[in-house]
């Protein structure tokens, strides 16, 4: 059993302490916004935020993630910058790799309000978009940095 805060919930989890944290979050509660690309550090599908920092959830032991804060998309409010963003310019196309695109970029903006091209271009490297919505990515966080100011 462990203990892990999610969204601002405490959750106790009949999982092992190396677990992979997307299969406690996906599997055992049941928060299927967080998604499975390809479980080995290569997609960025799964990504979350761990104390504000996108992470792989893929990558992280669910015992790593106890007494830090974890954000998924659904913990993402509605009415955030770049969810607003991402619907404005209509991002997505086929969408699967969006939830974690939109938690890398929510992390990217907490800490750059005004990223720089470049700065987009590190922050979302983790970030795997198979259908090529890439500038409309860039677009959108661009978007979000002027609706914040
Ligand atoms: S599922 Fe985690 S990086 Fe692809
Ligand atoms: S929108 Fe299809 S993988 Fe990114």
């Amino acid at each position: 059993m462990i203990k892990l805060n999610i969204n601002n919930r405490e959750y106790q989890v009949e999982a092992a302490a190396d677990e992979p944290l997307l299969w406690v979050i996906r599997d055992r509660l049941q928060m299927t916004g967080t998604k499975f690309g390809c479980g080995i550090g290569e997609c960025g599908a799964c990504t979350v935020q761990i104390d504000g920092e996108a992470v792989q959830s893929c990558q992280v032991e669910a015992g790593d993630a106890v007494g830090k804060k974890i954000t998924t998309i659904e913990g993402l409010p509605e009415n955030h910058p770049v969810r607003n963003a991402w619907l404005e310019k209509e991002v997505p196309q086929c969408g699967y790799c969006h939830s974690g695109q939109i938690m890398s970029a929510a992390s990217l903006l907490a800490k750059k309000p005004k990223p720089t091209d470049s700065d987009i271009d590190e922050a979302m490297a983790i970030n795997i978009c198979r259908c090529g919505t890439y500038p409309r990515i860039r677009q959108a966080i661009h978007h979000a940095a002027r609706k914040k100011a």
